[in-house]
């Protein structure tokens, strides 16, 4: 039995209004001149808006132009009317000053045209990195019926019979180079050849990482998260979440019943065992905000440190989008944990009406080198910790990319396992870095640990992916690759550096790291999960009050209007990087 009437749609506000036939005459009268009849928008049939996120500035997600086509057909068989909604583009790669500057502009944007048109339900076309979040965070605002479809990964890049990942490849390609091993144009075939095909981008980097999340949040159909772009399946996929968002509509089955706290604690889990993005607490706790549901930083810790590695995808592993799909993509990532009692909630409700336990409580894994059983993990604790003290409240940091020259050199202390202490250098910027760290005069050696800040939501609109900082060249001749680093910015998901991470309050805010100075020792303690500046703290109350005097923490001049804005709403890293207020508005179709 459907629980909405005919009557009953939201659209029908629009189109049926018998209180109001003039208006409804203006509402339909350009929706006929588009090519429509009366029957389809007067006859009960739910209007199905196709968030597309696709178009020629976004390439990792241009696919969707014609995967939509599949959806629409999906949704003209189910008995639905299809109509395409053009969001704001966001390119990972292409945008200045960064991509995540904009997820909350196509956040806003998406929110109104849903809200402000006569919308049923929506399907939510994701893939590169940041749209996959704002997409879901408008959803969660409006409560309309919604399902996410991804673009799907790339097909494997290889260059000279060696898999090449997105960003992965362009990391070792630029070493290369600098070494004088390979030319300008050899340079651009290598990253060419990580992108062999349309879609996002095939290593588990933030794009991978938020799209296998949005379906272990039960948000997309099983399965749809991993299909390689180009595949058969994703048509066939495409057309699916056509039919079920029409049922889901009739249904009446909205982004609360799905994204409930349940959902997000198996989804910390699930990033955890396929060793997800840096970038992901940022947006799931962004997600649930706009839910009403409380998540942090130490529910990622709580929930998801203990869980082990089960996916071996670069840039820490060895495989990408296509193996992981044929090994069985999330649904066996969630099998294999349901089947080692170590997903929390296998009860919790997906987009198609049934639980996790339902869709994938019998997968297993089809290839145990792609996707280990959690009796063979990689690793054995893979989430996040996350750490506090005077220097930050909150900072993310990944301890399952800890590699053993890092381990051995930092935590391996017989007096003091597990902590190590580092002279601070301090760079205002990723500019200041450039320009300083190879400078002799720096006097950079293995005992200090590299600070960025001016890299937050403020400081750098929207933050920079700039907080795993290389060594000097001179140290990296010696065999130094890796320095301990702090920051108030991001880091790439393709990056494997065991930074601290995402530091908030950021220098901006005139947190602790605004007070910090080169040569200050620094003590980082994975015991007490504490950071601290080893400075008295009458000393740290002199240098706010003298920055606070000054005017705080000087930031750049905002080159757009948008930047602007954000930069006066914008909350921490830790809270999710929304604007303040918009949280507050909930449930907005409803009201
Ligand atoms: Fe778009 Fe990676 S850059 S998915
Ligand atoms: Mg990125």
């Amino acid at each position: 039995m459907p629980k909405i009437a005919p009557k009953d749609l939201r659209s029908a506000q629009w189109f049926n209004n018998p209180d109001n036939p003039e208006m409804t005459a203006l509402y339909l009268e350009r929706y006929l001149n588009y090519g429509m009849t009366r029957a389809e928008l007067q006859g009960g049939k739910p209007i199905i808006g196709i968030a597309q996120t696709g178009s020629d500035l976004s390439p990792c997600n241009r696919h969707h132009i014609e995967l939509a086509k599949r959806v629409r057909d999906g949704i003209i068989a189910a008995g639905g009317v299809p109509i395409e909604i053009p969001v704001h583009p966001i390119q990972e790669t292409g945008k200045r000053p960064t991509a995540s500057l904009d997820r909350n502009l196509a956040y806003l944007g998406l929110v109104e045209a849903l809200y402000g048109y006569p919308i049923d339900g929506v399907v939510l076309t994701i893939g590169c990195d940041k749209t996959t979040p704002a997409l879901l965070m408008a959803a969660a605002t409006v409560n309309i019926p919604a399902i996410a479809l991804s673009v799907g990964p790339m097909l494997n890049g290889w260059h000279e019979g060696e898999r090449a990942g997105s960003g992965t490849v362009i990391w070792k390609a630029r070493e290369m180079l600098a070494a004088g091993e390979i030319n300008d144009d050899q340079f651009m075939d290598m990253a060419a050849a990580s992108a062999p095909s349309v879609g996002y981008c095939n290593t588990m980097g933030t794009a991978t990482t938020m799209n296998s999340l949005a379906e272990a949040l039960g948000m997309q159909l099983p399965g749809a998260a991993a299909i390689p772009a180009p595949y058969r399946e994703r048509g066939q996929i495409s057309y699916e979440t056509g039919l079920r968002i029409v049922d889901m509509v009739w249904d009446d089955l909205r982004p609360t019943d799905v994204m409930t706290r349940a959902a997000f604690e198996n989804a910390i889990v699930v990033n955890s065992a396929i060793g997800g993005s840096t970038n992901a607490p940022i947006h799931l706790n962004a997600i649930a905000k706009h839910l009403g549901i409380t998540l942090t930083n130490d529910d990622w810790q709580q929930v998801g440190h203990r869980v082990p590695l089960l996916v071996n995808l670069q840039p820490s592993g060895t495989y990408l989008g296509e193996d992981y799909h044929r090994a069985g993509g999330v649904p066996a990532v969630i099998g294999e944990l349901i089947a080692a009692d170590m997903l929390p909630h296998p009860d919790a409700l997906t987009v198609n009406g049934r639980t996790m336990q339902d869709n994938c409580g019998l997968r297993r894994t089809v290839n145990d080198d792609v996707i280990h059983p959690a009796s063979l993990p990689l690793m054995a604790s893979a989430g996040f910790i996350n750490l506090s003290g005077n220097l930050f409240d909150s900072a993310i940091m990944k301890t399952s990319v800890i590699g053993a020259a890092f381990r051995a050199a930092y935590l391996e202390n017989p007096d003091d396992p597990n902590a190590f202490e580092g002279r601070a250098v301090v760079f205002d910027g990723p500019e200041d870095f450039h320009h300083r760290v190879d400078d002799p005069a720096e006097n950079i050696d293995r005992d200090c640990i590299l600070v960025m800040r001016g890299a937050g939501p403020k400081g750098y609109p929207g933050a920079a992916e700039v907080v795993n900082m290389r060594p000097p060249n001179y140290l990296i001749k010696q065999g130094i690759h890796a320095l301990p680093c702090i920051g108030d910015g991001r880091q790439s998901g393709t990056s494997g550096s065991p930074s601290i991470l995402n530091a908030s309050p950021e220098a901006a805010d005139n947190g602790g790291l605004a007070l910090l100075q080169t040569g200050d020792r620094i003590r980082i303690d994975l015991n007490t999960f504490s950071a601290n500046i080893l400075v008295p703290e009458d000393e740290l109350t002199a240098r706010r009050d003298a920055l606070i005097a000054k005017g705080g923490y000087p930031i750049p001049a905002s080159q757009s209007p948008w930047q602007d804005i954000f930069r006066d709403l914008v909350e921490p890293l830790s809270e999710g990087m929304t604007l303040r207020g918009t949280t507050d508005h909930r449930d907005i179709a409803r009201m």
